[in-house]
């Protein structure tokens, strides 16, 4: 594998607040960006040799909803802080039969079902109108080199279709699952947009690594009511084997 020669940022989503393995070397504290709050410090370490930006993008806490997160604040600041490349990890609910709870995948594509989020730089504070080219959202070279990794380190990472993003917070009815599921999407979660859009506006490499958290509306062969408890803990017990991805991946970058 070529090296990675630019520096790569994490954006940690739900139960996913610091990265295990991370030698902390500093820790920048929030600061306005010109647009707005970023929704928490950044925490600058190495992972094995790599240096690597970390942001938790609920908060450290857990107090920003998907759709009160200030993405472009979030990637403004991780690139003004050096990132060239971004991983977002993002929790979702699974909709494809081969996407349970636990399981960690690599979406390939995004419908973006939100609405009233502040999803472009574009034509904005003096800014020039772009329309940005994003027929395939996520970089192919960033997923290429995710897949590599998680064959050397022997964790199952599948091959994800396409993400629904929703505007949450609430989870969705069994109906607009059903819908999502005709539109061709494989799973939902809430986060994945505007983050990869902006991303690209900025010029940066950006994948989204998912993490299956529970089974979507109408999609569980056991249905009960989903927690947030429950969520995280699944998130939680994906997460050695996430870092196992993270750590090969930026090993053999
Ligand atoms: N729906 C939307 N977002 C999610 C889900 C879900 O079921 N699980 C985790 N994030």
């Amino acid at each position: 594998m070529s090296a990675i020669s630019s520096m790569l940022a994490i954006i940690g989503g739900t139960g996913l607040y610091q990265l295990d393995g991370l030698a902390v070397e500093s820790r920048v504290p929030v600061a306005d960006t010109p647009w707005g709050t970023p929704s928490d410090e950044v925490v600058i370490g190495r992972y094995g040799v790599q240096r690597v930006l970390f942001l938790a993008r609920h908060g450290a806490r857990h107090t920003l909803a998907p759709h009160a997160v200030n993405y472009r604040a979030n990637l403004w600041r991780l690139q003004q802080l050096g990132a060239h490349a971004v991983l977002g990890v993002n929790s979702v609910g699974g909709i494809r039969a081969d996407l349970p709870p636990r399981a960690l995948a690599l979406p390939e594509q995004i419908i973006d079902y939100t609405w009233g989020r502040a999803g472009t730089y574009s034509g904005e504070q003096g800014a020039p109108v772009r329309h940005i080219d994003f027929a395939e959202p996520y970089s192919a070279a960033l997923r290429a080199r995710l897949f590599a990794a998680a064959r050397a380190a022997g964790v199952d990472l599948r091959a994800g279709g396409c993400y629904g993003c929703t505007q949450g917070p609430r989870l969705e009815t069994a109906a607009e699952i059903a819908r999502l599921r005709r539109d061709g999407c494989a799973m939902v979660g809430m986060t994945g947009m505007p983050e990869a859009a902006l991303a690209r506006e900025l010029g940066l490499d950006y994948a989204c690594v998912a993490v299956l958290a529970n089974w979507a509306a109408g999609c569980d062969p056991e249905p009960h009511a989903v927690t947030l408890e429950e969520v995280q803990a699944n998130v939680r017990a994906a997460s050695a084997a996430l870092g196992l991805l993270l750590a090969q991946f930026l090993q053999g970058a």
